[in-house]
């Protein structure tokens, strides 16, 4: 419910002028490109320098990246000073799983089916994790009206031009297998009643191939994976988390060591091929915004790559998701669905001015969403920030009464616990740290450049560019995860693992030392801190 005044006064302009946007809604232009690159530099957090510096250790030195991540790069390993027993690993399988995300159990899965002895352990519990808050949908060209190649011209666009090219082109063509795996796996997607899948735009995309289940699209897909993970029998180790990992004496990634998340018991797990599937970063809250992510999205497996001499691709770039909600500040940072624009709903600002396309891209979007609050008006004030309007009653000015309710009911609960109806009234919203856009730099088969090490989700680095577009994440998972599992399964056929070392932890704390980096932090993060003491795995 709003109260305040000033938001009252500004809700009013927004009411008053909604007919008029609606009846012009068809003539908002698009930026051209020039007009992209001029507020991308302006007002996108990616392009303030400060925020950033140059990594001084490892195979990225040189490279920049944000102060948050570095700290996390270039502090000591959890294992530093603490007696491993490498010779009598407690866990010993072909294919070592580091994630329970949609990324790993897809890894978990292919790999089990590919004939490999897989354990998958996680830091929190199988599914806790990103993917399971996805809302909008998962792109895949799949109508007659579209094709991969329409699609790959988006992803590449959205990018900008940035991508792998041969990572985006296995992205869109296995696109289409990926949505009937899940549906054959028991995902229920939006459908007609003659069983065509519903499908909507996202920004940046020139065709409508967004399928979704409602706006609970991650909760679905990441259910049905983790009943298939569960239905496998494959063994998950959970409140586990990875702190290092392990190489033979041949160079190959071996295992990890695993830190027991309640006891901080250490076990040693050996493996033919490790799969990192850790996921984002959205709560490093780089530059101090907030985020729509999961609890232990920390970066974990950027750090436990880099320091085993996995190469980094982007790791400047992160995705601020435009509509993070802004009010009532419980609710500060969370989700609010690209779909909610997709369906017809306006960014307004305080003056009640359509000020910009809904569907620009990501970045185009987060950065206008800031010029409106800095320079150009200041935003509405929401006793927490600025923030612009999301005005979601259009939405069932263009989808008919009802829409809502059918196509994003987890919007309305949110909203309607603090007393605002999404269908009767707009929303305040303020981007929110939302993807990591860079990541771990694979090749198609999914390795990084440390031999049997392979990456796969939002871990991974070069898929999307510089900005990922909507629903290619819950894509990227599907696709670079089964292909993930099935390449290490094939990998770990011919590994023979040597003897186990930590000699790389030994020769990366030589190299902090060298380059006289003095610190006290210690990484992976593995979760974030809000209580000002120390954690307890931390002390
Ligand atoms: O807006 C969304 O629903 C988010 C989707 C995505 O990040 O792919």
């Amino acid at each position: 419910m709003y109260t305040n005044p000033e938001i009252l006064a500004s809700l009013k302009k927004v009411e008053a002028t909604r007919q008029e946007r609606f009846n012009n809604r068809d003539n908002i232009k698009r930026m051209s490109a020039e007009e992209k690159d001029e507020i991308l530099k302006a007002y996108h957090p990616d392009y303030k320098e400060e925020n950033f510096e140059n990594l001084v250790v490892g195979v990225n030195k040189g490279d920049k990246v944000p102060h948050e991540l570095a700290d996390m790069l270039q502090a000591h390993s959890r294992v530093k000073g603490k007696k491993i027993d490498l010779r009598h690993p407690k866990y010993d399988v072909d294919v070592l799983v580091i994630g329970g995300g949609g990324a790993g159990a897809s890894a978990a899965i292919e790999a089990k089916n590919a004939g490999a002895n897989v354990m998958l352990v996680t830091k929190l519990r199988l599914g806790d994790a990103n993917s399971m808050m996805a809302e909008g949908g998962i792109q895949a060209a799949d109508k007659p009206n579209d094709s991969p190649a329409i699609h790959y011209l988006d992803v590449m666009g959205g990018g900008h031009f940035a991508n792998r090219p041969e990572l985006v082109y296995k992205l869109v063509t296995e696109a289409p297998a990926a949505i009937q795996w899940l549906e054959h796996l028991g995902v229920e997607f939006d459908k007609t009643e003659d069983g065509t899948m519903v499908t909507t735009h996202g920004g940046g995309t020139s065709r409508k191939r967004m399928h979704a289940c409602k706006d609970y699209s991650g909760a679905e897909i990441m259910r049905t994976l983790r009943d298939e993970v569960l239905n496998l029998g494959i063994p998950v180790v959970d409140f586990t988390a990875a702190i290092e990992l392990i190489k033979d004496d041949e160079g190959k990634a071996a295992g990890a060591v695993l830190m027991n998340m309640e006891t901080q018991e250490l076990l040693v797990a050996r493996a033919k091929c490790v799969v990192i599937a850790t996921g984002g970063a959205g709560r490093m809250h780089y530059q101090g915004f907030p985020t729509s992510n999961h609890y232990g999205a920390t970066a974990d497996g950027l750090v436990l790559g880099y320091r085993a001499g996995a190469k980094l691709l982007y790791a400047d770039t992160l995705q601020y998701h435009p509509t993070g909600a802004a009010y009532p500040e419980q609710i500060l940072g969370a989700l609010v669905t690209e779909k909610v624009r997709s369906l017809g709903a306006q960014l307004v600002n305080k003056d009640g001015v359509a000020y910009i396309h809904p569907l620009e891209t990501r970045d185009v979007n987060a950065s206008g969403i800031i010029r409106e609050c800095s320079t150009r008006g200041e935003g509405v004030d929401t006793g927490t920030g600025k923030a612009v309007w999301l005005d979601t009653p259009m939405i069932e000015m263009i989808g008919g009464e009802g829409t809502i309710m059918k196509r994003i009911p987890a919007m309305y609960r949110m909203f309607a616990k603090y007393g605002i109806d999404i269908r009767k009234e707009p929303i305040l919203v303020y981007p929110t740290l939302h993807y990591q856009n860079g990541g771990l730099e694979i090749t198609p088969d999914g390795m990084t450049g440390v031999k049997n090490l392979f990456v796969a989700g939002e871990a991974v680095g070069g898929i999307h560019g510089r900005n990922r577009l909507m629903g290619n994440s819950l894509l990227d998972i599907i696709v670079f995860g089964r292909n993930a599992g099935v390449q290490s399964a094939k990998a770990a056929k011919n590994t023979k693992v040597g003897k186990l070392t930590l000699a790389h932890v030994a020769a990366f704390e030589k190299e902090l030392k060298e380059a006289g980096i003095k610190t006290d932090k210690q990484s992976p993060k593995l979760l974030p801190n809000y209580i000002g003491k120390p954690l307890s795995f931390d002390k």
